[in-house]
């Protein structure tokens, strides 16, 4: 039996963490425990989770009725594959999504992870176009500032200057225009039209590459196109869906709804991983007529019950709490708490919508500032490139959300840190 603090220091030499190195690894906390918008640590601190752990605790953590969920699942069936079987938790699931998603979208694939998801969604859209007689259209349009997930199609998919230049070799190539010029959508269209077969985006919020937000408007128009040209609208909705950004999915502010919708993070609530690709009639059946018709992908865990039990737990609480209300009122306070970062010299820009509320700065402070203001503050932060940001639980009342307004502020107005290598403040 070791104590905690020697388990502590076998992860620090053994385990990767993300993002991180081994010889020199970024120093990571123990947690013990979690219960609804706070973190307890073997030490037997307190954090307040203003991550939501990367954007997934929305309705906070360890919430009753998801960990119900998965305790009965548990007992009843763990896991059965999903080539041969399918169970309640599957189908009440897709049932829940399809009521959520956007009308038209009622074909669902589940996935892993949001990667995976994203990964799903590509070669539906490539299978479509194979199936329709367009072999050629195996690229997509993605938008510059975008991420995508970790996966090689995934990676190839996010901003192509981003944190993965590394891999290049190993991604496919594909296309990319920038969300604030819808030009350059159309000159990337005339020229490499033939192999495109459809266009992905974060819709409105692009978060985990820029932290920034584009105008609705450009998605309308993306869906114009797209209807125009015979390609498919895939919107990626992992980070930005569920409430995140004010309404339930980000593709509301346009009123625009895409022929393919990948959903994570959020779907459980972050209590096991799960993400689920919903496609529309249309791209269904176009892929069932073509060859071979059977759509290529299967993973060993597809559809695991115990994820889809903490999923129609998780959906259930987004239908009956009030939260365009509660994200109002989050986002609100995010404003008031904020704005006077703008005037700190180190700021170059302050971001808000709904319960995401991000301040840009110059240069990141030092990590020694970052640790001592999360100790100080009892808010865990996690800034990355030059983002101090929080996307706190959708449940979190106004003393929580100025707690977290508060922390940033400390660590918006400390000196700039040293410029660190490329990649030390990724997500
Ligand atoms: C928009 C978006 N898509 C996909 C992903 C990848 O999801 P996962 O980390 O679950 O693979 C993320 C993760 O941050 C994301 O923000």
């Amino acid at each position: 039996m070791t104590t905690w603090k020697e388990q502590l220091e076998f992860d620090r030499r053994h385990i990767w963490h993300p993002y991180a190195s081994l010889a020199n690894p970024p120093p990571v906390r123990m947690a013990e425990s979690a219960n609804g918008v706070e973190l307890r640590l073997m030490d037997g601190r307190t954090l307040i989770d203003a991550v939501s752990s990367w954007w997934c605790a929305a309705h906070g953590h360890n919430h009753p009725e998801i960990v119900g969920a998965i305790r009965r699942q548990t007992e009843k069936l763990s896991h059965v594959m999903f080539g041969g079987f399918t169970h309640e938790p599957a189908v009440e699931l897709a049932q829940a999504l399809i009521k959520l998603t956007p009308p038209g979208l009622d074909r669902v694939f589940f996935a892993d992870s949001g990667s995976i998801s994203v990964e799903v969604a590509a070669k539906m859209a490539v299978q479509y176009q194979h199936s329709l007689g367009f072999p050629a259209k195996g690229k997509l349009l993605a938008l510059k500032g975008g991420y995508h997930g970790d996966t090689c199609c995934a990676m190839a998919l996010s901003d192509p200057d981003g944190m993965h230049t590394l891999f290049r070799q190993i991604m496919p190539r594909h296309y990319f225009a920038d969300p604030f010029d819808f030009e350059s959508v159309r000159s990337v269209y005339a020229e490499h039209g033939d192999e495109i077969a459809a266009i992905i985006c974060e819709p409105i919020f692009q978060a985990a590459n820029a932290m920034r937000f584009y105008p609705p408007e450009f998605l309308r128009q993306l869906r114009r196109f797209c209807d125009e040209h015979g390609l498919l609208l895939i919107f990626d909705e992992i980070a930005a869906g569920f409430y995140r950004t004010g309404p339930l999915w980000a593709g509301d502010h346009a009123g625009a709804v895409p022929d393919i919708m990948t959903v994570g993070k959020a779907l459980t609530g972050g209590h096991i991983t799960l993400a689920a690709t919903v496609a529309s009639a249309k791209v269904a059946e176009t892929i069932s007529a073509g060859h071979p018709g059977a759509f290529m992908h299967g993973p060993t865990y597809m559809a695991n019950p115990i994820a889809c039990a903490a999923g129609v737990a998780s959906l259930r609480l987004f239908q009956t709490s009030d939260y365009a209300a509660k994200v109002a009122a989050i986002e609100s306070r995010l404003n008031a708490g904020l704005v006077e970062c703008r005037h700190l010299p180190n700021v170059t820009d302050v971001r808000v919508m709904g319960a995401v509320g991000i301040v840009e700065v110059a240069t990141m402070p030092a990590r020694t500032d970052i640790e001592r203001v999360i100790d100080r503050h009892g808010v865990w932060l996690r800034p990355f490139c030059n983002f101090i940001y929080t996307m706190p639980p959708l449940v979190s009342d106004s003393s929580t959300v100025d707690r977290i307004t508060a922390a940033i502020r400390e660590l918006a107005s400390c000196a700039p840190g040293p410029q660190t290598a490329d990649g030390d403040f990724h997500e």
